[in-house]
C-alpha cells in the first residue's frame, strides 16, 4: 500500500457559480467604427487540431467584446501578468457600450499577422481567428486558431513548452485574483 496516499474529507456544496482556476487574459478586438477595445476574460482553455493549437474562451452575454468577434471573426488574446493588474481591473469592470475605456494609459499596437489590437504591456500575446462557436443559454464558446503567438524578447526559454510562468507573473482568477507560487517541475520528473 501507497504509505503516501491522500484521502481528503469533503462536503457537497451545491452547483452553482463556484471557484474555478482559471488564467487571466485581455481580449482585444476591432469597433464597428474602426477604434479597438479590451475586456478581461478568464474562462480559457485550449484544444488542438492536427498541428494548430487552439484556444478556447467563452463570453457570456451581448457585451461589445462578443459583437466585436461575431462581426470580425478575429481578436488578440493578451496575457495577464501581475503589473496588469491595474488594466484589467478596469477594463472589466468598464462596459464599452458606457464609451471608450481610455481612463487608464496603455500602449496599442496592430496584430503583426491578424488585424487586431495588441496591448503593448502583455507579455504573451495570441492573434487568434474563430473557427466555431457554440452557445449554451447566453453564453458562447469560440474555439479559435492560433494565427501567431507574440512573447516577450526578455523572456528565455528552450521551447515553447518550457516557459518559466515564475518570470512570466500570470494572474491566476477565481473570483480573486492571484499571482502563482514556484515552478514545481516537469511532466515525468515525479514518477
Ligand atoms: C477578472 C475578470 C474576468 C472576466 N471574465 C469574463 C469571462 O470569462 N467571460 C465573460 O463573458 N466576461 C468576463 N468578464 C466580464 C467582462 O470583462 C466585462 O463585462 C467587461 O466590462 C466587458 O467589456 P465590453 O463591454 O467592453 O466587452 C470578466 C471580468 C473580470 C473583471
Amino acid at each position: 500500500m501507497n504509505e503516501k496516499a491522500i484521502t481528503r474529507t469533503r462536503k457537497s456544496i451545491g452547483t452553482h457559480f463556484s471557484m474555478c482556476v482559471q488564467p487571466s487574459f485581455i481580449i482585444g478586438t476591432n469597433n464597428e467604427d474602426g477604434s479597438y477595445n479590451f475586456a478581461p476574460i478568464t474562462w480559457v482553455s485550449a484544444a488542438c487540431e492536427k498541428d494548430d493549437y487552439f484556444i478556447v474562451i467563452s463570453i457570456f452575454g451581448t457585451k461589445r467584446t462578443k459583437q466585436n468577434i461575431n462581426r470580425t471573426g478575429v481578436f488578440s488574446a493578451n496575457l495577464v501578468s501581475v503589473d496588469m493588474l491595474e488594466l484589467m481591473d478596469y477594463f472589466g469592470t468598464h462596459h464599452a457600450a458606457n464609451g471608450n475605456k481610455d481612463d487608464v494609459s496603455y500602449t496599442v499596437s496592430k496584430g503583426e499577422i491578424l488585424d487586431v489590437p495588441v496591448l503593448g504591456a502583455s507579455r504573451w500575446v495570441y492573434e487568434c481567428i474563430v473557427e466555431k462557436s457554440v452557445d449554451i443559454g447566453e453564453s458562447t464558446t469560440y474555439f479559435c486558431r492560433i494565427k501567431n503567438v507574440q512573447a516577450d524578447e526578455n523572456l528565455f526559454f528552450k521551447d515553447t513548452y518550457d516557459v518559466d510562468l515564475t518570470k512570466l507573473e500570470p494572474v491566476i482568477y477565481s473570483g480573486m485574483y492571484h499571482s502563482i507560487g514556484e515552478l514545481l517541475g516537469k511532466i515525468g520528473e515525479f514518477i
